[in-house]
C-alpha cells in the first residue's frame, strides 16, 4: 500500500536573511489530526518556520506541500483557502472592527462561507473560543487574553485542516493558559491538525 501524503509537509526548508541562516534544511511533517509542538529559544527561527509554512515568508530553498500539492509559490491567502490557518505571535486584529466582524472575515474570506453559513461558523467559533459575550466589542478595546483568543478565533473561522499557533499562551497567567489548552483539546477532538509553538512546555504537554 502506498502511504498517503501528509497533510502539511515542509522539506529541506532553508531561510536566509543575508548572512544570517535562520532555517537550515528543516523537514516537518504534520498528518491529519496530528498535534506537533515546536520549542526553542528566542530567535531560534520558530516564527520564521510558521511563516514559511503559512506562505507569509518566502523560503530561500525547500518545498511546502499540502496534501501532496506543492504550495511553495502560493501566498498566505491562497494557502489559507486551501486549509492552513494561522494565529500570529503578536495578535493582528482589525482594531476598528468588532470581535464578530473580525471573525466574520475569516469565515468569508478564508472559508468562503456566505450568509447564514458564515454567521453560524462565526457563532460556533466564538463560543469555542470563549468570546461569544464579547462579540460586539471593538477588537482594539480587548486585553491580551481576549486578543489571543480572537487571534485563534479568526484562524479557526477559516475552517483550517491545520492550524499554526504561535505562542498563543505567552504572557498569560496559568489559569488563562489552562483555558486556552481546553480549547486546543476540543480542536483535537474535531481532528484539526495543530502545529504549536510555545515557550511554556507544560502548556504544550497539557494540550497534547
Ligand atoms: N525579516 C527579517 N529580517 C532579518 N532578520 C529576521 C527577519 N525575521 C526574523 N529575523 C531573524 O531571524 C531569527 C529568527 O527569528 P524568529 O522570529 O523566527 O525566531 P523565534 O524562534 O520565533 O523567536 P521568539 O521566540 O523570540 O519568537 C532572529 O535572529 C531574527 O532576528
Ligand atoms: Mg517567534
Amino acid at each position: 500500500m502506498i502511504d498517503a501524503a501528509p497533510l502539511l509537509e515542509g522539506r529541506g526548508i532553508v531561510k536566509r536573511y543575508g548572512e544570517l541562516v535562520v532555517l537550515d534544511g528543516v523537514d516537518v511533517r504534520i498528518g491529519e489530526g496530528d498535534a506537533v509542538g515546536v520549542v526553542g529559544p528566542n530567535g531560534a527561527g520558530k516564527t520564521t518556520l510558521l511563516g514559511v509554512l503559512a506562505g507569509s515568508v518566502p523560503a530561500t530553498a525547500g518545498t511546502v506541500r499540502l496534501r501532496g500539492d506543492d504550495v511553495t509559490r502560493l501566498g498566505p491567502d491562497a494557502r489559507c483557502r486551501r486549509g492552513i490557518g494561522r494565529a500570529h505571535q503578536v495578535p493582528r486584529p482589525f482594531g476598528g472592527m468588532t470581535v464578530f466582524e473580525n471573525t466574520f472575515v475569516g469565515a468569508s474570506a478564508g472559508a468562503r462561507l456566505r450568509g447564514r453559513a458564515a454567521y453560524a461558523r462565526v457563532i460556533e467559533v466564538l463560543e469555542l473560543c470563549g468570546l461569544a459575550e464579547l462579540a460586539n466589542r471593538r477588537a482594539d478595546s480587548l486585553g491580551l487574553l481576549h486578543r489571543k483568543r480572537l487571534e485563534l478565533a479568526r484562524a479557526l473561522a477559516t475552517a483550517p485542516a491545520v492550524v499554526l499557533l504561535d505562542e498563543i499562551g505567552a504572557g498569560l497567567t496559568d489559569a488563562e493558559a489552562d483555558e486556552l489548552v481546553a480549547t486546543i483539546r476540543e480542536l483535537r477532538r474535531q481532528r484539526v491538525a495543530i502545529a504549536w509553538i510555545e515557550h511554556i512546555v507544560h502548556v504544550l504537554v497539557q494540550g497534547a
